[in-house]
């Protein structure tokens, strides 16, 4: 038996307000949210739609001092263009709010305090690197120092950029603070943990047995994670920014942002519905939804779900619809590469088109593996189906009546065969689209939708009424009534994917609402009603509208180019000599497996072709899994010294090109050769 439910909770991630937003946000989480809250509404369902800003965390801290402001000035400037660009594209939050507000450090602050007096945390002592001139613990990040692995003298607390090995600030030779560039000092420094083993028979049970439902994507990423077994999480930070640890001793300590940042959906319920909010999150009838992308669901399914467990009395999620990630133009979207399309420039550049954008990110949506959004897919997807299926046939419909019928709806007459299959053709439309929006599938759901306006131009184009004006009009009106009912359920099936044109198309119908109810009904225009004057829905898009946003990004890639040439400049040129000292071979991999407790590190063994298995260390484990490279020719560095890396000797170096997102991929011959071959 399917649980029933009397209203819908619906949350959507909370945005690091560290930068506007772009399409990809839209499409991975607001605009799924919104089609769905919208649905639920014109159904009549009671349902809320949670929103706001994500305001907390190292980033955030590292931006303002970058900048030489304080963060509350770096998250307000964000946060007013954030909420502006999501009312720009109808996103129908009933409160956007953001974790700074009063309301929020409050909740989480209590939150907190209740699973530590209910002994929910463990508390654990470990030595970090504090900043005595800052007095501030240093995040990994934080410092830099020289790599014990290569010698880079810029490495991070956390990796070497040039070698690419996996760190500890710990591991660092002469540390320094990024903050002051003074040397830091090791200091203890207590944290408190969700224990996360603790919850994982619970979250076992669950997620695996109770939400075989979930997305695949979804439920094999938990599986994974429970799989591999889980350890405590520390929910506190050493870091000036954020909410202050509510107990004794914690001075200087905030909570960790992924720790207050969904208590944000608990704080902004309560400060929509200070009297109510309770029968949102702790009334069983009430069903909660997390729309998120595919980075936050280890948070929302295991992290979260196990604080609301340990506090005892919420809901737990319903369903987390998590997507995949949005490419743009065959590359990664990147705000510190600026590879994105921004929500406000776009609607600078591209005024009045919301719908337009809304419709491309919905059919491209990567509900179930990335995607790529590309310009021409977007005027194409404009032109060919928004203004030549959806905006033809209204249009038609509409300037026929006007022409024929005065404005008038004309009364339905006799129906012929053709018409009755035509009416039976969409009566399906609505149990079609339902059962697609019940179960998050928003990009057929828009399929289904559009094959409505398809049915719509087909029986106009094998009706033809304009040849029969003079000699049936009994018949054109029957045609047209017919195409009008066609029109008004459009209406109300497009309105959650593209509220704005649907809005202008009720104005034209001269009708307030339908309600998603009336959806498939063949009487939704009585004969007489009076229509507007029609108006376009969509406009066909040219090409130099779109050359001059590829324009955009490609002079965007040239100027990352540049940047990325002024950092990494060719270096001094060497003789042939030089040259020769390097033996670069071909070799083929026999064995790969990972290096216990460093996430970063492969370990090879190579038929080198010289008589010998080598070992090699390299630091690709985050590019490659270990199966992946087995049986490969790689090229390898054969008369590198040895050097130990944890613990092992590592007897070459395996080269291989670092794209500009950081991403490495192994270099291997082009075609087959003899291991033990020279690269020359
Ligand atoms: O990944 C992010 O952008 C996070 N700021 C999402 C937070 S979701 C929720 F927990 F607030
Ligand atoms: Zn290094």
């Amino acid at each position: 038996m399917e649980k029933q439910f009397k209203r819908t909770l619906i949350t959507t991630a909370l945005p690091y307000a560290n930068g506007p937003v772009h399409i990809g946000h839209l499409a991975g989480v607001y605009v799924p949210a919104d089609i769905y809250a919208r649905y639920l509404r014109l159904k009549g369902e009671e349902v809320i739609l949670i929103g706001g800003s994500d305001e907390h965390g190292v980033p955030i801290a590292l931006k303002a001092k970058a900048e030489g402001i304080t963060p509350q000035e770096v998250v307000d400037r964000y946060h007013s263009i954030i909420k502006k660009s999501f009312e720009d594209f109808g996103i129908t939050f009933d409160i956007y709010s953001r974790t700074t507000s009063e309301m929020h450090h409050q909740t989480a602050s209590d939150f907190f305090r209740t699973l530590y007096e209910k002994g929910e945390f463990i508390e654990k002592t470990s030595e970090q690197y504090y900043d005595e001139e800052a007095k501030q613990f240093l995040a990994d990040r934080y410092i830099t120092g020289t790599c014990p692995h290569c010698g880079n003298e810029r490495a991070y607390g956390d990796q070497c950029e040039a070698c690419g090995t996996s760190l500890s600030a710990m591991d660092l030779i002469d540390p320094k603070s990024a903050i002051t560039g003074s040397i830091p000092v090791k200091k203890e420094t207590k944290h408190w943990y969700l224990p996360l083993d603790k919850h994982e028979p619970f979250l076992r049970e669950w997620i695996l047995e109770g939400h075989k439902e979930w997305k695949s994507n979804v439920y094999g990423q938990c599986k994974s994670w429970l799989d591999m077994g889980l350890q405590p999480r520390a929910v506190s930070r050493d870091l000036d920014w954020g909410i202050p640890v509510p107990v004794e001793g914690a001075e200087g300590k905030v909570l960790y942002v992924w720790f207050d940042a969904p208590i944000g959906y608990i704080s902004n319920t309560k400060e929509l519905l200070p009297d109510t909010w309770e029968k949102w999150w702790k009334d069983p009838e009430t069903k909660m939804i997390h729309f998120i992308g595919k980075d936050n669901i280890v948070f929302h399914c295991i992290v979260f779900p196990s604080m609301l467990k340990a506090e005892g009395s919420y809901n737990l999620p319903e369903n987390v619809p998590a997507n995949e990630f949005l490419n743009l133009e065959g590359d990664k979207i990147s705000t510190s590469r600026n590879w994105a399309v921004w929500l406000n420039e776009y609607l600078e550049d591209l005024p009045g088109k919301q719908d337009v954008l809304r419709y491309v990110l919905t059919a491209n949506a990567p509900e179930t593996k990335d995607n790529d959004f590309t310009w021409k897919d977007f005027q194409a997807r404009n032109n060919n189906e928004l203004v030549a299926i959806l905006g033809n046939f209204v249009n038609r419909a509409m300037v026929l009546t006007q022409k024929y019928f005065d404005g008038k709806v004309p009364a339905c007459g006799e129906l012929t065969e053709y018409d009755k299959q035509t009416l039976a053709d969409f009566a399906h439309v609505k149990s079609a689209v339902e059962r697609l929006l019940d179960t998050f599938h928003f990009r057929e759901a828009q399929k289904e939708a559009m094959n409505l306006a398809r049915i719509g131009n087909k029986y106009l184009a094998d009706t033809e009424p304009w040849k029969l004006a003079k000699t049936d009009r009994n018949r054109v009106a029957t045609i047209l009534n017919i195409s009008l009912q066609i029109t008004a359920n459009l209406a109300i099936v497009f309105e959650p994917f593209l509220p704005f044109s649907m809005k202008k198309l009720l104005a034209m119908l001269n009708v307030e609402n339908f309600g998603w109810n009336r959806l498939g009904a063949t009487d939704l225009l009585e004969a007489g009603h009076s229509l507007n004057t029609p108006e376009l829905l969509f406009e066909k898009i040219e090409d130099s509208v779109i050359n001059a946003q590829v324009q955009k990004l490609l002079d965007t890639k040239k100027a990352n180019e540049e940047a990325n040439y002024k950092a990494n400049p060719i270096r001094e040129t060497i003789t042939f000599d030089d040259f020769t000292k390097l033996d670069i071979r071909v070799g083929t991999v026999l064995e790969c497996t990972k290096v216990p407790k460093a996430d970063k590190l492969l370990q090879f063994k190579i038929d080198d072709g010289l008589g010998a298995t080598r070992t090699i260390v390299s630091g690709i484990a985050q590019h490659y899994s270990p199966e992946e490279l087995v049986g490969k020719q790689i090229c390898f560095i054969a008369n590198l010294a040895p050097r130990k890396l944890k613990g092992i000797v590592s007897e070459g170096m395996i080269l291989s090109a670092e794209n500009f997102d950081g991403k490495l991929a192994v270099v291997m011959p082009e075609k087959a050769v003899k291991p033990g071959s020279e690269v020359k």
